[in-house]
């Protein structure tokens, strides 16, 4: 069974690691799906998605910007009359100590990694409340729950992402928007498979189902979160970590 046939879907930061994966999948489930992000490569991979019952669509953008996110929802609206499912998944990684950082790299991890999911949770929300509902992912972390050595502002963003979730799944509940995240542990996406072997040793150690994950086994999380199986789950941040924060 097609899990979210004909529901409308944007996943930013689609064209690579755990959008492109939830992209794929989307697409298996039956939906249409548009790709948002800044790497043009998410053309090619909206064309190759392509079927007869289920469109992708690539739109270029830049989760930060507000001209950007608006275009990308109002395009969206536009194609395929309605938005159903806003996975607001883009972002950047990031490894320093606070007392090496300057200003600005803290606010560059904080403006992608937190204030851009507030801006798209709010377009979503205001298309949503003219259509009568929706689901909303936020790509949180284990970060935004426990701390972690040589991260610094991804740990701030992903709290605020966690705890943006809270607070907008219990603002929409009622107007049947459901807001959620999930709290990947570290996951084998380019982000991470770019760093060195004895780095990535080092991160399995400290999960304790003895390796990291694979993209999928993330995407199967916010489709279940997408579709009408999780009915009842608005608010939660959904941990999806092979143990790491059960430690
Ligand atoms: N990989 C992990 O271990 C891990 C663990 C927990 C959470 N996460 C979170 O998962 C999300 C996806 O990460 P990933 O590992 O798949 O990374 P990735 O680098 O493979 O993919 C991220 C995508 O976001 C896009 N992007 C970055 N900045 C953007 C911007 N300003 N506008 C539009 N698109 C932008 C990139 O072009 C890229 O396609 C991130 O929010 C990350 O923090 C990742």
């Amino acid at each position: 069974m097609m899990r979210i046939k004909d529901k409308v879907a944007i996943i930013t930061g689609g064209t690579n690691g755990i959008g492109k994966a939830t992209v794929e999948l989307f697409i298996k489930e039956g939906a249409q799906v548009v790709v948002a992000d800044l790497d043009d490569n998410g053309a090619d991979l909206a064309k190759s998605l392509s079927t007869n019952g289920s469109e992708c669509l690539f739109i270029r953008t830049d989760v930060t910007k507000e001209t950007d996110v608006r275009n990308l929802v109002e395009e969206t609206v536009n194609k395929f009359g309605k938005l159903d499912i806003m996975f607001a998944n883009a972002g950047i990684g990031e490894s320093a100590m606070a007392h090496e950082m300057t200003m600005s790299d803290w606010q560059r991890v904080i403006e992608v990694n937190l204030s851009s999911v507030f801006l798209t949770n709010k377009i979503a929300i205001e298309a949503m409340l003219e259509s009568g509902g929706g689901s909303i992912i936020n790509n949180s972390s284990v970060l935004g729950l426990v701390g972690q050595p040589s991260v610094t502002a991804n740990a701030a963003a992903k709290g605020g992402v966690s705890n943006l979730t809270r607070t907008l799944g219990v603002n929409y509940a009622k107007e049947g928007i459901r807001v959620n995240s999930i709290c990947p542990g570290y996951t084998l996406t380019p982000l991470i498979t770019s760093k060195p072997k004895e780095f990535i040793d080092g991160l399995i150690a400290n999960h304790p189902i003895g390796r990291l994950a694979e993209p999928e086994e993330i995407a199967n999380v916010v489709l279940f979160l997408a579709s009408d199986d999780s009915s009842y789950i608005a608010g939660s941040n959904i941990l999806v970590d092979g143990g790491y924060t059960a430690q």
